[in-house]
Formats: C-alpha cells, structure tokens, sequence
C-alpha cells in the first residue's frame, strides 16, 4: 500500500520563537506532522503534549510527537530556532560565535539523517546563520532559506497601517537587508493599497513625510523594545514563519523578503541578505531585482559590507 505523502515539518529549538511557531502552525492547519527536537529532550516531549491537546480544535488532523534528527529524513522543512537569544541592549551580531558553534552541529546531525529538504532558519543573526546553514549542508542555495526581514517588512506594514488607518494587509512596503540594524525600507517602491505612498502624502496634505524616518526607526528598534519589556520576542517572528512555510509547502509563488543568496543580484555576491524573493515548493524561485534609488542602494551595500564583515570570524 502506498504511504500517502504528507508534509512534514521539523522544528528543532523549542524556545519561545519554536513553541509560537509551532502553535500558530497548528491553529493554521498547514502541515499534516509536525515534530519538536531540543537539546532538553523532556521540554520537547511537554511541549508536544501540551499541543496536542489543541488538536481537537485544530482546523486539520495533525500529528505532534517529539523526536529525534533521524526524523528529519522525511521533512519537507526543517525550522531552526535553537541558540541563544539577544538580551537586552545585546546587538543580534553580537551572537554570531556562539550561534554558529550551535549551528555546525545541528546541520550535521540532520544531513546525517539523509535530509534533502528545505532548511528555514530563524536564530539570530539569521542571515549569517543561513549563510553558515548553506555552506555545512552542501544543499543547493534555493533550499536554504532564512526568515531575513520578512518580520521587519510585517512590522512596518502595521505601522504604516496604523498611520494611514488603512488594514496592514493592504500596505506594500518592504524593509530589506540585515535582520538587524543596518536594514532599510525600500520607500521608492511603498504602496499605501493601489496608491503609491509620494502620491498619498500629496494628496492628504495632514499627514507629515517626516514621520516616515520615525516609522522606520520604530520598526528597526522594535525588538530593543520589546526584549526591554518582556525580555524576548516571539509571536511576531512565529507568525512569520508560518507565513513563509505557506509559501513554501502550498506552493503559492509568495513574494516575501527571505534571506536568500545573492549572485550578482542588487551587484553583490556571496552574502544571505533580505530581498524579495519569490516562494514556492523548490524554496527560492527567483529573487525579484527592483529597482533601488541610489540612497537606498548605498545603505543596501553598507548592510551587505556589515554582514561579509561579521561573518569573517566564522566562515
Ligand atoms: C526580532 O526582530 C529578535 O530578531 C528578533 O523580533
């Protein structure tokens, strides 16, 4: 009898980012199994009870069991959360030693399961560590992926939302770049519905142009905020990761601003950096090249010079 194929997700870390993660997952109906590796094997194992028990309410039959890297051979996606997370004042880059050190090991242990999935990796710094996710899997560069500024963008859109009083779902603008603090909104290419932003604030002569640059730094800075209130983030980035897996396991061709590995596009090489790129089945279809202004494009080869530069002491 033909097993009937199913997807499957792995997460591996079930911290905070796993657990919302994993959550929202369920609550979504996107995935068919589902399976929670730590390094503390009980936190996993409560974790996968306690979700459990919301399956009844689930839109969708799934399956939650805490496993093992040998689990991951028949993954259609493999979520990395594990490693240490930013405390307050703490830069992301600031955890880029330790992180990879974490890192190395893990992607070991899964390609050793026979793995040839899709990676999607969210710890920080996200960009480097997919980079470092790419080199020790020896997976082809479209099947690795990272969250990048998918948040960020999400972020934004909900500020601009707020500003024009229009549903965040309607607001086109992007933040690309370093998940961190060199990152940039692309404002040439913003659209507030079908309206370009230049021409809304024309036309709305109350709303202020110079209240952008505070947006956009509310938007870099949201999670120095938000660790200094709670100490860590976790439903927004959760919540983003469902939305990529989406994209990913549906096959939607999304356009989303993953950390994906530039070849000439933008005129860099050899970095993971956030650009829209579109998403489907194989993982990155094809990064889509927009036209940047010349301001944005000097703060977009900053951002890259920053991470080639943090990602010496690793790589
Ligand atoms: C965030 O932006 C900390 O990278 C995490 O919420």
């Amino acid at each position: 009898m033909n097993k009937e194929k199913v997807n499957r997700v792995v997460i591996v870390g079930t911290g905070a980012v796993g657990c919302s993660y994993a959550y929202s997952l369920i609550n979504q109906g996107v995935v068919e199994e589902l399976v929670l590796i730590d390094i503390n094997e009980a936190k996993a194992e409560g974790e996968a009870m306690d979700l459990n028990h919301g399956v009844p309410f689930a839109p969708s039959p799934i399956k939650v069991w805490s496993g093992s890297y040998q689990d991951c051979a028949d993954a259609d996606l493999v979520v990395i959360t594990a490693g240490l997370a930013q405390k307050p004042g703490e830069t992301r880059l600031q955890l880029v030693e330790k992180n990879t050190r974490i890192f190395k090991q893990i992607i070991k242990e899964i390609m050793k399961s026979g793995f040839n999935g899709i990676f999607l990796v969210a710890t920080n710094p996200v960009d480097i560590l997919t980079y470092v996710t790419w080199k020790e899997s020896g997976l082809p560069k479209e099947r690795v992926i990272g969250s990048g500024t998918v948040l960020d963008s999400a972020r934004l859109r909900f500020e601009l939302g707020k500003y024009f009083n229009v549903d965040s779902r309607n607001i086109h603008a992007i933040i690309i770049g370093e998940h961190g603090d060199t990152e940039l909104p692309v404002w040439s290419h913003a659209k507030i519905g079908i309206e370009n932003l230049d021409d809304v604030l024309e036309r709305k002569k109350d709303l202020k142009k110079e209240c952008l640059e505070e947006i956009f730094v509310n938007v870099r800075d949201a999670a120095y905020h938000i660790i200094e209130r709670k100490g860590a983030t976790y439903y927004g980035i959760g919540m983003s990761l469902v939305r990529i897996t989406k994209a990913i396991l549906k096959n939607e061709n999304s356009i989303l601003t993953v950390s994906s590995y530039l070849e000439g596009e933008y005129g860099q090489n050899d970095v993971y950096i956030g650009v829209p790129a579109k998403l489907n089945r194989n993982g990155v279809h094809e990064i889509i090249e927009i036209e940047l202004n010349e301001k944005e494009q000097e703060q977009f080869n900053y951002s890259v010079s920053v991470l080639k530069d943090t990602m010496k002491s690793v790589i």
